[in-house]
């Protein structure tokens, strides 16, 4: 059944990591609203560990989401009989937490009786550019998060194609890395960023993996590494080491994205329309250093330039929300004799989302790396 002409009103959950979210999206033919938008941050629970543990994690989504979800619901003047969908992130990410949003978003649309609608969390970060414009059909995405890193062809809702993507760490996972062995605060990103804007970034002679190499694959292991070797070397690092550590990495890891942007834009180039278009998403996208190289790569290339507002760019279940009412207003749900087929899962790349369009999908066995 196709719905794109009546507007939508769909529930958003997320919560594949560490963050607890619940949204309320409105979609009509002029765009998104979001009415509603709760995020329940978990740092403080994780900050002594400083890394996400799953299980903590899990039970923190199991306390914490009714309260976010009667909150959104709150904050957008909405009830449960005002659904017309509900939409849980289904996977890739902790398999725990994301049981816990994917099963009340099961139990929600069954005791309603309207579609729920499993989101692969890269596909709401990678159309989380749409909650705030009307940004038109293909663009090229870098999706640069603590989970993952990847280029991709965004061509329409469910049709992504990954051009390239790391082989070791994700790039938010090596600005937490860098920030655990200088033993900064969790999460790593905001405060390497903080510190890189004191610091001398050509103090130290750290590498730039696979610059000047074919294709857009990223590496960022053997910088970590790096960073790791330097601070050794110094032994006891005082606030200036640690800042000059901070802005080299940083610097060197926006020159491998840059390069490898430039890669990109080459192999975007058959999907083009009219106009270029490079968005940036994922929690990484908060980085004002890198949203400024991109911009100017953007305005180099010829490409228009996008990224979501901070509060977008980091888990939220807005961008959850409205990747359901984007599928619902096309047609592309689970049916309610689906509600118990469809699995939560730990790995699902974006594409091979394809097959969701098909009925007798099934769970991937493959990694999102792989
Ligand atoms: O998208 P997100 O909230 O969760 C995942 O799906 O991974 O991304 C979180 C990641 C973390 O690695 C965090 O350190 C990084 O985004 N991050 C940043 C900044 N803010 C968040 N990295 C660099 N600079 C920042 N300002
Ligand atoms: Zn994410």
């Amino acid at each position: 059944m196709r719905q794109e002409q009546s507007p939508v009103t769909v529930l958003g959950l997320e919560t594949s990591c560490d963050e607890t979210a619940a949204a309320v999206v409105r979609l009509d033919e002029r765009g998104a609203a979001v009415l509603g938008d709760v995020v329940l941050g978990q740092a403080e629970r994780h900050a002594p560990y400083k890394g996400v543990v799953p299980e903590i994690a899990a039970r923190a989504h199991v306390e914490g989401l009714d309260g976010a979800i009667a909150a959104a619901m709150a904050q957008a003047g909405v009830g449960f009989e005002d659904l017309d969908a509900v939409a849980a992130t289904a996977g890739p990410g902790l398999i725990g937490g994301v049981m816990v949003g994917h099963v009340t978003g099961k139990a929600i649309a069954l005791a309603r009786g309207v579609p729920l609608i499993g989101i692969n969390h890269l596909e709401g970060h990678a159309l989380s550019p749409r909650l705030t414009a009307p940004l038109a059909f293909p663009y090229l995405l870098l999706l640069a998060s603590g989970g993952h890193c990847q280029f991709v062809a965004v061509l329409g809702i469910g049709d992504y194609r990954r051009l390239g993507s790391t082989i070791d760490d994700a790039l938010g996972e090596a600005f937490d890395k860098t920030a655990k062995l200088l033993g900064l605060g969790f999460p790593g990103g905001p405060e390497v960023e903080r510190l890189a804007a004191r610091g001398d970034p050509t103090r130290f002679d750290l590498p730039r993996p696979l610059v000047g190499r074919e294709g857009c694959d990223f590496s960022f292991a053997g910088l970590k590494t790096a960073v790791l070797r330097a601070a050794e070397a110094l032994g006891e690092l005082n606030e200036q080491d640690r800042a000059d550590l901070c802005a080299g990495f940083q610097a060197a890891a926006l020159e491998v994205v840059a390069d490898r942007t430039r890669n990109a834009m080459r192999l975007f180039a058959p999907y083009w329309g009219a106009q270029g278009r490079l968005v940036v998403a994922g929690g990484v996208a908060a980085n004002q250093a890198l949203r400024r190289a991109l911009e100017a790569l953007a305005a180099e290339a010829g490409y228009a330039f996008h990224a979501p507002p901070l509060r977008w760019c980091t888990d939220n279940a807005a961008m959850i929300a409205l990747a359901g009412a984007e599928r619902f207003r096309s047609g592309f749900t689970d049916t309610p004799e689906g509600y118990f087929g469809a699995p939560a899962r730990a790995r699902w790349p974006l594409d091979q989302d394809a097959a969701i369009l098909r009925p007798t999908h099934q769970a991937g066995r493959k990694g999102v790396k792989a």
